[in-house]
Formats: C-alpha cells, sequence, structure tokens
C-alpha cells in the first residue's frame, strides 16, 4: 500500500500548463529522489501533494493517518530558533535528581542505611515518575542526539551552528511530530560537498532507523543517485522517465533531454 499516491496532476497557471498527466506513487519506506530542470514545476508539485496548492486537474491520496513532514527550500529560520530555545532549557535537576536515585540505590545494599534509603528512594521515586513536564525536552535531546548533535552542540547557541547543522536542527523538529512520510525540498542547497556528504549520511539514516518514507528533490544528482533507490525525472510538462538511479543514468531520453548528451553521461553534469 503506497504511502502516497498521485494521478493524474496537472497545473496550469493562467493559460500556461506548467506540467499534464503526472502519475506516481510513493511506496511505504521508500527513498524516491525527484528531479528535472529549473522552473519545470518540483517544488509545485510537492506543494500540491501536500495540500498546500491546488492541483488544475488530478488527485492525491494519501494512505490513512499518513503524517507529512516538508522541509522547503528556504530554511524556516523561525522553527529552528524555537527547537533551539526548547532544547536548551535547562534539565539539570532532572539529571541530578537521576544520580541522586543512582546513589541510593548503593546505599540499599547497605544492611544499616538500606531502611532510610529505602524511603528516601521512594518519595524521589515518585517525584521523578511526576516529573512529565521533562518530557518533551527529553524527546527534543534524544532526536537531536540521534541526528549527531553532541550535548555540547545542543548547547551553542544558533548563529555559532553551521548551514548543516542548522538544517538537521530544522528535520529534527520535523521528526518531533513523528512523519511517516518527509517531502525535502533541496534540502542541501548552499552546502559544501563535506555538508552535503554528511546530510546524505543522516537522510539515509533516518529512513533506516525510523522507517520514514523520504521524497526529495535536489539538483546535485551525485546526491540524488545516491540517497534515492527510485528517481522520477520531469522535464515537458511531465515525468519524462522513472526507475533506480543506474536505469535513469543511462536512460538517452534522460541525458538527451535534461542532462546534455556528455560523454561520461550523468556524472558530467554539475
Ligand atoms: N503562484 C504562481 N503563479 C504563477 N506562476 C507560478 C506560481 N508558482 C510557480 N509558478 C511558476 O511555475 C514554474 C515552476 O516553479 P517551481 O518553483 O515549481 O519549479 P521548480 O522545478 O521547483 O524549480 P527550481 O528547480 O528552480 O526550484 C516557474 O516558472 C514559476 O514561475
Ligand atoms: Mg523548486
Amino acid at each position: 500500500m503506497p504511502v502516497l499516491t498521485a494521478t493524474n496532476i496537472g497545473k496550469s497557471f493562467g493559460a500556461r500548463d506548467l506540467f499534464a498527466g503526472i502519475t506516481a506513487s510513493v511506496p511505504h519506506r521508500a527513498r524516491i529522489g525527484l528531479v528535472g530542470p529549473n522552473g519545470v514545476g518540483k517544488t509545485t508539485l510537492l506543494r500540491i501533494l501536500l495540500g498546500m496548492d491546488d492541483a488544475s486537474t488530478g488527485s492525491v491520496h494519501t494512505a490513512r493517518g499518513t503524517r507529512i513532514g516538508y522541509l522547503p527550500q528556504e530554511a524556516i529560520l523561525e522553527g529552528v530558533q524555537t527547537l533551539w530555545q526548547e532544547c536548551q532549557k535547562p534539565f539539570e535537576t532532572l539529571i541530578e535528581r537521576q544520580h541522586e536515585l543512582e546513589r541510593l540505590e548503593k546505599k540499599m545494599s547497605d544492611p544499616e542505611q538500606a531502611a532510610e534509603a529505602m524511603e528516601t528512594y521512594g518519595r524521589l521515586q515518585q517525584e521523578f515518575d511526576h516529573a512529565g513536564g521533562y518530557t518533551f525536552e527529553m524527546r527534543i535531546r534524544q532526536t537531536l542526539t540521534g541526528l549527531g548533535f553532541s550535548r555540547e552542540d545542543q548547547q551553542r547557541p544558533l548563529d555559532q551552528l553551521s548551514g548543516g547543522q542548522r538544517t538537521r536542527a530544522l528535520l529534527a523538529r520535523l521528526l518531533l511530530s513523528e512523519p511517516d512520510l518527509l517531502l525535502l525540498d533541496e534540502p542541501c542547497a548552499g552546502m559544501n560537498s563535506e555538508e552535503k556528504q554528511d546530510m546524505i549520511f543522516w537522510i539515509k539514516d533516518i529512513q533506516d532507523t525510523l522507517g520514514v518514507t523520504i521524497l526529495l528533490i535536489e539538483h546535485d544528482m551525485k546526491m540524488v543517485m545516491d540517497i534515492s533507490e527510485r528517481i522520477l525525472v520531469v522535464n515537458f510538462g511531465k515525468i519524462i522517465t522513472e526507475g533506480n538511479p543506474e536505469a535513469v543514468q543511462k536512460n538517452p531520453e534522460v541525458l538527451k533531454a535534461y542532462l546534455g548528451e556528455e560523454e561520461d553521461g550523468i556524472r558530467g553534469v554539475a
């Protein structure tokens, strides 16, 4: 059962037909790349899939209960800022309490201290269990840690983070809503090759560990090839081909129409 199915989607702006008859489905747990030259309508298509724009024709169907996370082309600094403030709220009290409980556990094995320690332990454990207010912060911490943020980086001010880290913070924010499908529109725009490499790792990792389905728009073909199990190529208002990276890379129509007829094919395109 696909996470999302688009049937016969068309979009016109006034008299201009941007695309027509786009039919595609996104299987559960897949990593799909969407590529095509500038201005063919990739972002518009993504917005239609999200329900942010209306299609002129056709329909989009998502599996029941599917939660979609969207990383737009321009990172929303406001979103990162909020997440960052949340994760920097001190929760040392909780950590201190944890340590105290551990110390008491040791004391409980000493017959002379056991009774008193057990009494204090019971009280602290109860308080600990009721510290529900900390749960969300814990989740933020866990998510950021899962995305490779060290404790030190989690406490750094936002302006001391690299572009790659900020994009990862945005991803963390999206993951907190536990999406089934992530739509990423050029998440690596403006990154250097090291940051891109890092991002490729994290996008794959998110899919592997959380089972999130990924639909990625990206101009960097090497990156798309690396991340995607399946690639859709859009040009001239339609999907000109789709397949695995190897097949797409060799497709003559892709080479001719989109990538230019370079000797070494797709790799020759910047
Ligand atoms: N609201 C709108 N009204 C009129 N034209 C629009 C509107 N939104 C987008 N377009 C046009 O549709 C075309 C496709 O835009 P879109 O941003 O979807 O392309 P894209 O494939 O994502 O391009 P890029 O690779 O540069 O991000 C562009 O020519 C754009 O000017
Ligand atoms: Mg775009």
